[in-house]
This record gives C-alpha cells, structure tokens and sequence, in this order.
C-alpha cells in the first residue's frame, strides 16, 4: 500500500513539472520571444544590449528601412545610407532671381529638399541661396543632373562644373537627366566622385522598366532614386512598384501636370471634392496622394504661399477610397517628352 502512495505521489509530482514547463514557454511565446528565438537568444548582457541598441533605431524614427517614408521626421533612408527629405522644392524655369528667392523661402518655411538641374540655369542661385541661409548645409539636400550630349561625353568636367556652380562642398545628390549616348560613362565618372566625397548619392531620371533592366546590370553603385513625370493623369502605377522593389526611391516630376496644365489638373472636379472634405487646396491633396504612395515631391514655384503651402501635408490624410478616386483619374497622358 506504501509503495502504491509513493508511486502516485512520484507521477503527481511529474506530472506537475511537465505543466510548469510549458507554461514557462506559452510565457515566452507571449512576450514575443518564439521557440526557435532561444538558439539565437543574447549569451551575455553585453551581447543583449547591443541586440536592443540596434532595434532602437527602428522604432524611435520608424526609418530603418530603406525606402520607407517617416512621416513623423518627413525623411526617406536611401539605399545609400542618407536620409533625404520626402518633400520640397522644384526649380525648373525658375530665373536667377526667382530660383535665389523660392529656395529662401522654402528654406525659412522649414523645406530643405531643393531639386535643380545644367539645363534649368540656376544652379548657381541655388548655391547662393544655401550658402547665404542660416540652415545648417548638413540637413539640406540639394539634387542636381547633368545632360546627354557634351555633358555625358566629358562627365568628369560636367561633374567638375556642377560642384563649382553650387559652390556648397557637396552635392546630396546627382541624376542621369535622361538615358543617351554614354549615359554608363558618364554614371560611372558620377561613381568615382562619390568615392571622392564630392557627391553622396546617384540616381536616374526618366528610366522606366526597360532602361533599367538595360543599364543597371552595367554600374556598381545602385541608384538611390529615380526621377520620373507623375501626376494623376500620368500614373506609372507599373513603373512605381518596379522601381521600389529595387530598393530604390521614386521622385515625381510634373505633380501638378507641370505650366500649362496645372489648371486642368488643379481645378480636376475629383481632387476639388476630395480637398473641401479636408478643407485643403487640390495642391494640397496631389502631393499627399504621391507621399501615400511612397513618391517623393518636388513641385515647382515661385510664390512664396505656393511654396507653404506646399509643405503643409501633414495635418490630414487621404483614405484608401480617395486613393483610389484620383487613381482611377489615370489617363497615361505624358505631358513631356522623356
Ligand atoms: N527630370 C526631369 O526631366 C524633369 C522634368 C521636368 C521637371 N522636373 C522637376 O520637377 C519639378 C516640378 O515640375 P514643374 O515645376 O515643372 O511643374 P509643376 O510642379 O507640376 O507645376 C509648377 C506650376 O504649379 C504652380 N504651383 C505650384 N504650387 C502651387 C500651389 N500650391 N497652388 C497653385 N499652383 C501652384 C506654379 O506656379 P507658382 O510659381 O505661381 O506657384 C507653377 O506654375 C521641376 O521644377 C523640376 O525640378 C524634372
């Protein structure tokens, strides 16, 4: 009879065990720790918080990731490693003094993305502009492009020329203005000044699918963006997803249609119904359909109020079914011809 009390006392007291065991992991299943996780789990505290140290990053600005927009700190990382901000200012058209003045107020009204380009001219108002504000040059990104023809054929001295226009030690970034004769030379001239320092990043414009397909295989540093028209009657809704599945950014050009067709687009009966429901302008609501769907901006103006106002997007938010009204205002309607 003793022996028979022992023996259900033993098999109580394993069964016991067997339960306390797993509820220890169910615990950790909980806490977010997996099974699998503790083969990989921290041997020592050191090794521990350096695990955390590294998510850290993630969570506090949400832009760990390349390619992802922070809207909270209004940046992209770029597969580059620098940041770059989502929105700001284009400067096509601008004369020398309208492009001095537009770059200053965009810089007094918090922007610090700036767009520019040999062919636009004002290269050197923008350099000036940067230079004469009080905008620390480190959190301010200035893109610049060189062009087919004589540029690409001599791209060192094209290169060369651009940094003595702008005059601000550095250029965040420079773009192929569109594919041409020589366009890998003069990608690859572009690569040996970012091993230089003189430039950060590189990127394309006007490269769609099969540009891309063609010349990527032919270069060793990946373009960080691509530039390319984008606005609601110009979708490239393949194009887009294409692009940023390389890990690379995309930056739309022409977001209001581009001069000449801003006022179609602008006055578009589905964007003005969409921004009096967020008591904001048709501007308003084109470039926060292009954040929403991961496009960088960079409308172009020279009135100051404009160019606010342009900024001024993170006080409402499209939903999906106003995504997809202007979505399906697409009508593969090319305003230029690149
Ligand atoms: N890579 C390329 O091949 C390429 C080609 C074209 C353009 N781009 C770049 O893309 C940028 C944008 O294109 P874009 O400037 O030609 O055309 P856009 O941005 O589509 O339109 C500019 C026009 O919109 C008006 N505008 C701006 N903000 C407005 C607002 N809030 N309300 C009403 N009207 C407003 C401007 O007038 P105000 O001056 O009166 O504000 C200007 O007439 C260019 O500046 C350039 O940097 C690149």
């Amino acid at each position: 009879m003793k022996r028979l009390i022992s023996a259900i006392l033993l098999l109580t007291l394993l069964l016991s065990c067997t339960a306390c065991s797993e509820n220890a992991e169910q615990t950790e299943i909980a806490s977010g720790e997996t099974a699998s996780s503790e083969s990989t789990a921290p041997t020592s505290n050191q090794e521990k918080e350096s695990k955390e140290d590294d998510i850290k990053p993630n969570e506090t600005t949400g832009s760990a990731e390349v390619g992802k927009f922070d809207f909270e700190k209004k940046t992209v990382l770029l597969n580059s490693g620098y940041e770059m901000p989502i929105l700001g200012l284009g400067t096509y058209s601008l004369s020398d003094e309208e492009c001095y003045n537009s770059v200053t107020a965009l810089l007094e009204s918090g922007g610090r993305l700036i767009d520019t380009a040999y062919m636009y001219g004002n290269e050197a108002a923008v350099g000036r502009a940067v230079r004469d504000s009080d905008v620390p040059r480190e959190e301010i990104f200035v893109i610049t492009k060189i062009y087919p023809g004589e540029q690409f054929a001599n791209p060192e001295k094209a290169i060369q020329d651009a940094l003595d226009k702008l005059d601000i030690g550095y250029i965040d970034m420079m773009l192929l203005h569109h594919p041409g004769e020589n366009d890998v030379k003069a990608y690859l001239a572009m690569e040996k000044f970012v091993e230089d320092g003189k430039i950060h990043s590189l990127g394309l414009s006007n490269f769609y699918v099969e540009e891309l397909e063609e010349f990527l295989p032919q270069v060793h540093i990946p373009p960080a963006l691509v530039q390319n028209e984008i606005h609601p009657y110009y979708q490239e809704n393949d194009v887009i997803p294409y692009i940023q599945n390389l890990g690379i950014v995309v930056q739309g050009w022409y977001p209001f249609g581009g001069r000449g067709h801003t006022s179609e687009l602008l006055g578009d009966s589905v964007i003005s119904e969409i921004a009096e429901a967020h008591d904001v302008t048709s501007a308003q609501v084109i470039l926060r359909w292009n954040l929403q769907k991961g496009v960088v901006v960079i409308p172009g103006s020279s009135n100051p109020d404009h160019i606010r106002e342009n900024l001024d997007l993170f006080g409402f938010a499209l939903t999906d079914a106003e995504m997809q009204r202007i979505n399906e205002l697409d009508r593969h309607e090319k305003h230029d011809w690149y």
